[in-house]
């Protein structure tokens, strides 16, 4: 079986992590990212959607099903038309977890993350509306720690990605907060420069950091099942191929270390 994930970038690692850690994935990997047009969130809606078709038209073309749409962009923009256009191709979104955040809030707010093609799509806005929190969600785009991740300079980051996600936070009091729900795949590389800025702004505040990866992981292992009881499963040696749409040098350096796994056998791509 060939498992393809697809992102704009670095971000669906996070959640192809996950799936790893999961030891009940052993498939072949292929990890597409479109590093040719990251980021995505600030581009225009129909470039960005024409450019994800093309992506995933690749990952069929080389026999993936399933495919995990890891990035949250391309989920909002485009899943309904890839069921269309591949009836039978199980695809497995991303969406902002923001139905954990709503059944675990008592009587707190909801800030969420995301990018700003994200946080203007229906889909969210549906879901928000469906789970009836609208008056206790507060969305707000952070496209600069997508830009950040993407980044090939190291210097000095950690501190203005810090600055950032502090120029974000500091306009809510967040003690008022029960939940910061990342919206973008690419956020959760960030989980511990949003806790520190969180301990030094808001030091009373009892906030979680949440991101979807957990939930992507488990309907991944489903949607396996569900194919290997059509005797389509095919068992197959877990083997990872990381393909880019443009040479990048810090893309390999970057997405070894966010998977850690020097130890297993990679191979990088162009496509
Ligand atoms: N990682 C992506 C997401 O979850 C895309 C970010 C971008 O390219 O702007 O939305």
């Amino acid at each position: 079986m060939k498992i393809g994930f697809f992102d704009s970038g670095l971000g669906g690692l996070t959640v192809l992590k996950e799936a790893i850690d999961n030891e009940a994935l052993s498939e072949d990997i292929y990890y597409l990212a479109d590093t040719k047009n990251t980021p995505y969130g600030t581009k225009d809606e129909e470039f960005v959607h024409s450019a994800i078709m093309n992506n995933i038209d690749y990952l069929v073309s080389i026999g993936c099903n399933p495919i995990v749409i890891a990035c949250n962009t391309a989920t909002s923009l485009c899943i309904n038309d890839l069921r269309k256009k591949y009836e039978n191709i199980i695809f497995i979104g991303t969406e902002p977890a923001v139905k954990v955040a709503a059944d675990e809030k008592l009587n707190k707010k909801i800030l969420v993350l995301a990018t700003s093609i994200t946080v203007k799509q229906e889909k969210l806005l549906n879901l928000i509306e469906e789970l009836n929190i609208k008056d206790e969600v507060v969305l707000r785009s952070a496209d600069d720690l997508v830009r950040f991740a993407e980044s090939t300079d190291f210097s000095n980051l950690t501190q203005q990605e810090n600055e950032y996600i502090k120029s974000i936070l500091i306009d809510y009091d967040l003690e008022k907060f029960s939940h910061i729900v990342l919206g973008c795949t690419h956020f959760p590389l960030f989980k511990k420069n949003f806790k520190s800025v969180i301990e030094d702004i808001c030091p009373k505040a009892e906030i979680q950091v949440i991101d979807g990866a957990k939930g992507i992981s488990k309907n991944l292992i489903n949607s396996i099942n569900r194919l290997s009881e059509r005797n389509e499963y095919i068992p197959s040696n877990k083997k990872i191929t990381i393909i880019t749409t443009s040479s990048k040098d810090s893309f390999t350096i970057r997405s070894k270390q966010i998977l850690e796994i020097s130890d297993k056998e990679v191979e990088y791509k162009l496509h």
